[in-house]
């Protein structure tokens, strides 16, 4: 398998997020032709289109840097039953000048992460709706909804095996989609 480079996008910025927790043990489980990092979007202005011709140092940055993405995976929890302001920003942010997507093509994921039992099914499928948009072909099975999260993890801060069972078939299947998907070239 050729390496793959893929940009983790958490859409929480809190320090304990269990979203970035989750998206830190998917990258335990991705084989090793994956390189994986979390992309930090905290730092990303609200987008506004005034600014197109004359974008924010950080908006600069943050394009370039996603060039180099051959597939993305977005963990996220979900607020009023949708996608996180942050996680919407970057994508946003990304998503500009018109013809210049960062996220045209590329193959990814969705995972969403939540204390309860619903399991942020409406930020899950609220996400899915702009990456339709945005030509992101996400994988559809296996759906990956983690819920009653805080139940997850052991004292000592230990992922429980049940679930890490499933982020590792999870991680598999995402694994043949990137490698079937990838744009040619990249
Ligand atoms: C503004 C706000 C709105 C929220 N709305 C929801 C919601 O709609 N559904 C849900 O399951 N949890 C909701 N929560 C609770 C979050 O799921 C919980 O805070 C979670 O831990 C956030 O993810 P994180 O641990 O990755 O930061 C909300 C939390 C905040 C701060």
């Amino acid at each position: 398998m050729e390496d793959k480079k893929i940009g983790v996008f958490v859409g929480s910025l809190r320090k304990e997020s269990y979203s970035r927790k989750i998206a830190k043990e998917l990258m335990k489980l991705a084989p090793l032709s994956f390189m994986m990092e979390i992309v930090e979007i905290g730092e990303l202005s609200i987008y506004n289109q005034d600014l197109d011709d004359n974008p924010p140092s950080a908006w600069k940055a943050f394009r370039e840097n996603a060039k180099k993405f051959d597939a993305v995976l977005f963990v996220t929890p979900e607020y009023n039953r949708s996608v996180p302001a942050v996680l919407k920003n970057a994508l946003d942010v990304g998503s500009r000048p018109y013809g210049y997507s960062i996220w045209d093509g590329k193959p990814g994921a969705v995972v969403s992460v939540s204390p309860s039992g619903l399991s942020a099914f409406g930020a899950n499928h609220h996400l899915r709706q702009s990456l339709v948009f945005l030509n992101i072909p996400a994988i559809q099975q296996p759906e990956a909804y983690i819920g009653n999260v805080e139940a997850l993890f052991d004292t000592k801060g230990i992922l429980i095996d049940s679930t890490c069972k499933f982020l590792k078939k999870f991680m598999d299947a995402f694994t043949i989609w990137v490698d079937t998907n990838a744009l040619k070239g990249s």
